[in-house]
């Protein structure tokens, strides 16, 4: 091994800055060069990189967002653009090429793997949608910016009684909803795994009403067939059964653009000095994740192949709360 790539791909995530720093430096200690290339598979099909050197990464590991840039690529999807992305790969005597990313990402890092290009995945997205990791690169970080809102959206929802549906990312997966709703104490979530009937549901908000309490705080995931604009239509026409005057919030980016916390900062420098590690041990086509605790990688294609579930307990334990 003499030259990497490393690249983030997909919806940025607090942390890939981390792994960037991670991969770099484990590479360069190891005597390797590392190539950077800017905006994922963009960059890829485009021959768009930068050589990276120690000093580039200094600085980087408690900023949000990437520092090599981010895209969607529509082009890599393409047996083309995967062909263009393998010769920017050949031409430019790269080796080997780190990917960090999420799903998509995965699947397109598995393509590559397919095509017989030694690569290694780092598993990162504020979704927490990715098979092989129990938590990924991002998600931490999400939360607790998700739950800030959440905080203070409560305080002024109390002071006007009012009930406040707000929703979260996490795209088709209801994992941020979940995990939002249960530590920032809501009274209901509306997740995509989990069918809601609108009408049970604004019963429920009319009961909460009736009991006295100061506010009522429904997390919706924006996945979920009724997402916070749809349930807002049924409210509104419903309004009577509400009690409570009714508020909507769509907390959107802010969720992914925070700076990492202390745990993301961590995940994402074991990430990235365990991808490399697997290069330098000659074994490819994984994407590394947590699993139980531990650093471990799995197989692209159980990554691409398999759905991550929820924990139904999890699900079970936001009815039991909700009194
Ligand atoms: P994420 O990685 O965050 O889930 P996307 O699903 O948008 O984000 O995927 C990121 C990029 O990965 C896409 O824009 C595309 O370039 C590439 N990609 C996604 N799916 C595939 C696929 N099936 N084959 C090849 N590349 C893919
Ligand atoms: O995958 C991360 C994510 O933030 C999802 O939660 C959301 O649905 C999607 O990306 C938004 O994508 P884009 O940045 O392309 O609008």
């Amino acid at each position: 091994m003499k030259r990497i790539g490393v690249l983030t791909s997909g919806g940025d995530a607090p942390g890939m800055n981390a792994a960037i720093r991670a991969v770099a430096r484990t590479a360069l200690y190891k005597g390797w060069e590392v190539r950077g290339i800017l905006h994922g598979y963009r960059g890829l099909c485009n021959g768009n990189m930068i050589n990276v050197r120690t000093r580039d990464v200094g600085g980087i590991i408690q900023q949000g967002g990437t520092w090599l840039g981010s895209a969607r690529c529509p082009e890599f999807r393409t047996e083309e653009g995967r062909r263009k992305g393998l010769r920017t790969l050949h031409q430019n005597e790269i080796d080997a090429l780190v990917i960090i990313g999420g799903n998509g990402s995965q699947q397109g890092a598995y393509a590559l793997s397919q095509m017989g290009f030694p690569v290694v995945g780092i598993a990162s997205t504020i979704d927490n949608d990715l098979y092989g990791t129990d938590i990924s690169l991002g998600v931490d970080t999400a939360l607790d910016v998700a739950l800030v809102a959440i905080d203070s959206i409560k305080v002024t929802a109390s002071s006007h009684q009012r009930a406040f549906v707000i929703e979260v990312m996490g795209r088709d997966c209801g994992y941020l909803a979940l995990m939002a709703g249960i530590a920032g104490g809501a009274d209901y979530i509306v997740i995509p795994e989990v069918e809601v009937d609108p009408e049970e549901l604004a019963a429920e908000v009319g009961r909460v009403y009736e009991r006295g309490k100061a506010h009522a705080i429904i997390v919706v995931a924006e996945g979920a067939k009724y997402n916070a604009k749809k349930l807002e239509r049924f409210f509104i026409k419903n309004k009577a059964r509400l009690g409570f005057e009714l508020r909507v919030t769509i907390l959107g980016y802010i969720q992914r653009g925070g700076n990492p916390g202390a745990w993301d900062r961590l995940l994402g420098t074991r990430l990235g000095a365990a991808a490399t590690e697997q290069l330098a041990l000659g074994e490819y086509g994984v994407m590394v994740g947590l699993l139980r605790g531990e650093i471990a990688p799995t197989p692209l294609s159980e990554v691409v192949a398999n759905k991550k579930t929820l924990d139904p307990d999890l699900i079970q334990l936001v009815k039991t709360l909700a009194l």
